[in-house]
């Protein structure tokens, strides 16, 4: 096989065919997708994407967590795979390409490779990641969590969605429990391909972002007891109030986070009020505090420092207040080979390229626990991400898969 000459990049046409399709499942309410993990819509997504890589001629296996590994076999039967991996689920208000475009650019490499001829050494295995957003269950990247050891399967399981309902059974009621252990897998090289989901490679006029470190996250939630209590007829001074005491909170956050720039981001997203009754204080609060940072120390501190500070608001407003770490990982440094591998596949291709930290989590994050990995980005309109109107162009998407092939084609040998 001759060395990847100036023809090898992947077919662009199919990538974005093979988007707009998988977008059609799960539509959301303003032209993105709703497709949160476990639902009857992933369970779509999933059967499109298993039919697409058996007609690419992979095979299928499914682990214990639904996470869906596709392998195109190598030519040496000894050599460990490498990987590409990302998710088909998204948030409630998601857009068509965080995650589905590592996924569908996987399996658009693999028919690539196909279409050119091109036999590897090491077998070439797209993943489907259960659970990489978070949003239905949390910690986010829970699947990859488990296969790299930092999660526990029963915990996995236990977790429960807004409505009750445990992972464990959802994704039983879906089909998806596989057969296969775990984390059972060993990895040549992993690899992840994103939008970058932030403003930095559009502002700079980058086509690839060379993905050198990720930052390390906590996911905090809190629970507030008050007492219930009429809102008209109890006086100021009687009222133990846990929403005043999460709004207090809420805005320490952004205080904490700002005394921590550069470098530093922290917020609420999520917030439940009981009974959530215009007229009744509540008794009850639970929100989630979602603090980042690239820099353990000032990570851990910023952790430290929001938990003293909350401890002391609810005091002084006689509120309870008890706080449980539902998501956590360090901040990672990739793989400086495979990284080089990604600058070196963009230089050859004459891509627009520059370093660049992840500001969002990847199932990358716990795949660099257990192999050599590492993440390419394309940029996104704007920066915007988790939000239905994320958008990106049809030569972007397949800049990144361009990159992808040749790394994961120079990883795997031929
Ligand atoms: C997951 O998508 C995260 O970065 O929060
Ligand atoms: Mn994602
Ligand atoms: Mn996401
Ligand atoms: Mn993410």
């Amino acid at each position: 096989m001759a060395a990847p000459g100036e023809n090898m990049r992947v077919n662009a046409d199919r990538l974005w065919d093979s988007l707009m399709e998988m977008a059609k499942i799960g539509p959301g309410v303003a032209g993105g997708n709703n497709r949160q993990t476990l639902t009857d819509a992933d369970a779509e997504g999933r059967t499109l994407f298993k039919r697409w890589c058996e007609a690419a001629g992979m095979t299928l296996a499914v682990d214990k967590m639904g996470t869906m590994f596709a392998t195109r076999p190598g030519t040496d039967p000894d050599a460990l795979p490498v990987y590409i991996g990302s998710h088909l689920d998204t948030q409630p208000t998601g857009g068509k390409y965080d995650g589905v475009l590592g996924v569908l650019s996987g399996l658009e490499v693999i028919r690539s490779m196909n279409d050119l001829g091109i036999r590897t050494k090491h077998p070439v295995v797209v993943t489907n990641w259960t659970n990489e957003e978070g949003a239905r269950f949390a910690p986010a990247m829970l699947a990859s969590g488990v296969f790299a050891g930092a999660i526990d399967l029963d915990y996995a399981y236990s977790r429960k969605d807004p409505d009750g309902k445990t992972f464990g059974d959802e994704l039983k009621r879906i089909g998806w429990v596989g057969e296969e252990e775990v984390g059972a897998r060993k990895m040549h090289a992993y690899f992840e391909y994103h939008i970058e989901q932030g403003p930095i490679l559009e502002a700079e006029n980058r086509q690839i972002g060379v993905v050198t470190h990720c930052q390390g996250l906590w996911w905090l939630e809190f629970t507030l007891t008050g007492r219930e209590a009429h809102t008209g007829s109890t006086p100021m001074n009687m009222r133990v109030n846990a929403g005043l005491a999460m709004a207090r909170i809420v805005e320490m956050v952004q205080t904490v986070a700002m005394e921590n720039q550069p470098g530093c981001v922290g917020g609420v997203g999520q917030m439940f009020f009981s009974p959530n009754s215009r007229n009744v204080l509540p008794g009850k609060v639970v929100f989630t505090v979602d603090i980042r940072s690239p820099d353990q120390a000032k990570l851990d501190g910023m952790r430290a420092t929001i938990e003293a500070r909350a401890a002391e608001i609810c005091a002084a407003l006689g509120v309870g207040c008890s706080v449980e770490a539902v998501g956590h990982f360090d901040p990672v440094t990739f793989d400086p080979d495979l990284v080089a591998s990604v600058r070196k596949a963009a230089e050859d291709l004459g891509y627009r390229h520059m370093n660049i930290i992840s500001g969002a989590g990847h199932d990358a994050c716990w795949a660099a626990k257990v192999a050599p990995a590492t993440m390419i980005m394309c940029p996104c309109v704007g920066g915007l991400s988790h939000n239905e109107a994320e958008d990106i162009s049809k030569e972007w998407a397949s800049g990144g898969a361009d990159v992808l092939l040749r790394a994961v084609v120079e990883t795997a040998g031929i």
